[in-house]
């Protein structure tokens, strides 16, 4: 799904020059679950932004692709990569970033804006969606009159009515209390067994780290891999 090669990303503070990214050397496998971890300040927001095509690197590759038709987020033109993020990458974060304006079900529906479904089809792609994360009574609710843990099943809803290949997560429970988290990882880890989404999820929470099949940790804007459980352990004759 992703393979990156020497990937650097500075960032200017006035004079300063910011190493947010120091070299990161990574592939990530189609349907894999890695957790990132590390101190804060250390460049794991920066790594998702790259993975996601929110931003570019400013040295390195950062290959995305299946079945060998892969393309540098790098290198490719904005609007490639606009198509690319629009069609293939879904994203959650800590604040679950709805509009707060909109209902429910007018959040998920604006991920569907971009790739110009018909709106009948929209509403009913939405719906569904909403009702795969257990909020179908819910639709038409604003965020101000749900609760946290029923605002980011929203926010999953919005990420994954268009069918996304892969799941950017930055710190998704970061913001819930523990029976809530508990629920929402529940959930996330359903969601990626059953779409076969390639998962990347940043963590300060060791124990939702470990359910995945690798831990990184992010230290110095460098990746190292601290659990690889897709290698089965050797059993003795
Ligand atoms: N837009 C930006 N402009 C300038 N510096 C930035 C910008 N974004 C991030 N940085 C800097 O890059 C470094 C890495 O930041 P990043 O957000 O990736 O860390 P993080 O590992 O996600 O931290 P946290 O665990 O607190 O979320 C930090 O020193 C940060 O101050
Ligand atoms: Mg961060």
């Amino acid at each position: 799904m992703y393979k990156l090669t020497g990937v650097t990303k500075e960032y200017q503070k006035g004079r300063q020059v910011v190493g947010a990214l120091q070299g990161v050397d990574l592939t990530i496998a189609d349907g894999e679950w890695l957790s990132i971890q590390g101190p804060t300040g250390h460049g794991k927001t920066t790594l998702l932004q790259m993975l996601g095509g929110l931003d570019r690197p400013t040295s390195g590759k950062v290959e995305f692709g299946a079945n060998g038709s892969d393309v540098d987020l790098a290198q490719l033109r904005e609007a490639q990569v606009t198509k690319i993020r629009a069609d293939q990458i879904g994203f959650i974060f800590q604040t679950f970033n709805l509009v707060p304006t909109l209902s429910a079900q007018e959040n998920v529906e604006t991920a569907l804006v971009p790739q110009h479904v018909h709106p009948a089809t929209r509403r009913a792609r939405a719906a569904q969606a909403l009702a795969d994360v257990g909020l179908a009574d819910r639709a038409r609710h604003l965020p101000s009159e749900l609760s946290g843990g029923q605002q980011q099943r929203v926010a999953i809803a919005r990420a994954l009515v268009k069918q996304p290949t892969v799941l950017l997560a930055d710190e998704p429970t970061g913001n819930l209390d523990e029976g809530t988290r508990d629920e929402i990882i529940g959930l996330l880890q359903k969601l990626w067994e059953d779409l076969h989404l390639t998962l990347v999820l940043v963590t300060h929470d060791s124990q939702i780290a470990r359910r995945a099949q690798r831990i990184g940790l992010m230290k110095n804007g460098k990746i190292s891999i601290r659990q690889d459980t897709r290698k089965a352990p050797a059993t003795p004759a």
